[in-house]
């Protein structure tokens, strides 16, 4: 029955964009240079759900230094394939971040309206540091000046998901990123 029910969902996926393999060699290069880079610093990865649990997991542990996590909501596409431009924070941080050094764990930089206005709120509670973190950086949508610090993979104008990334909220649970069959996001 298990194997049904994800054969159903592999046939929506027209072709696999990232294999697991080449995400857990990816995420990590990332941890490491992470790692390297916040040696002795206690940063903490903030996750913006949903999207981004599948990367924040693998990604945490590959992060040798101590480090904490905590985690935010927003949301800014409804069920569409493209951004609105409003977002609204549905859960909030647990911990202050006032003096400490964040890192902000997205799965994907796409028109960059979610992260270019989650950055101003967060920088606006003075941390002592700022940095991003995508696994995927569309950079053709662009519509907003942000850039991410460690990006996974760069990847071409179309719709992916998978490994945390859904179409109304489907397909997170791929262990691959795979491009969509239009046929259903058309119907
Ligand atoms: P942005 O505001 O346009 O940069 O979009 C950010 C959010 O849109 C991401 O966090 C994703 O949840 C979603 N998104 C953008 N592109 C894709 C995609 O190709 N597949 C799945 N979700 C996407
Ligand atoms: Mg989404």
């Amino acid at each position: 029955m298990a194997s049904e029910i994800r054969s159903e969902m592999e046939n929506d996926i027209e072709r696999v964009l990232l294999t697991e393999e080449q995400l857990r060699q990816r995420v990590k290069e990332l941890g490491a240079q992470i790692s390297a880079d916040y040696v002795g610093r206690d940063p903490v990865l903030i996750s913006v759900l949903r999207g981004s649990f599948v990367f924040m997991a693998d990604l945490a542990r590959q992060i040798q230094p101590y480090c904490r996590v905590d985690f935010m909501a927003v949301s800014s596409y409804g069920s569409g394939t493209s951004s609105s431009g409003q977002v609204n924070i549905q859960k909030d941080l647990t911990e202050p971040i006032e003096g400490k050094d964040i890192i902000v764990v997205e799965d994907i930089l796409d028109s960059g309206n979610t992260l270019y206005y989650l950055m101003q709120v967060l920088q606006a509670r003075n941390p002592a540091s700022i940095r991003l973190a995508t696994l995927l950086d569309k950079p053709e949508r662009r519509a907003k000046p942000i850039k991410s610090d460690y990006v996974g993979f760069t990847v071409p104008d179309e719709f992916v998901v998978g490994y945390g990334l859904d179409y109304n909220e489907r397909y997170r649970n791929l262990p691959y990123i795979g491009v969509l069959k239009p046929r259903v996001y058309e119907k």
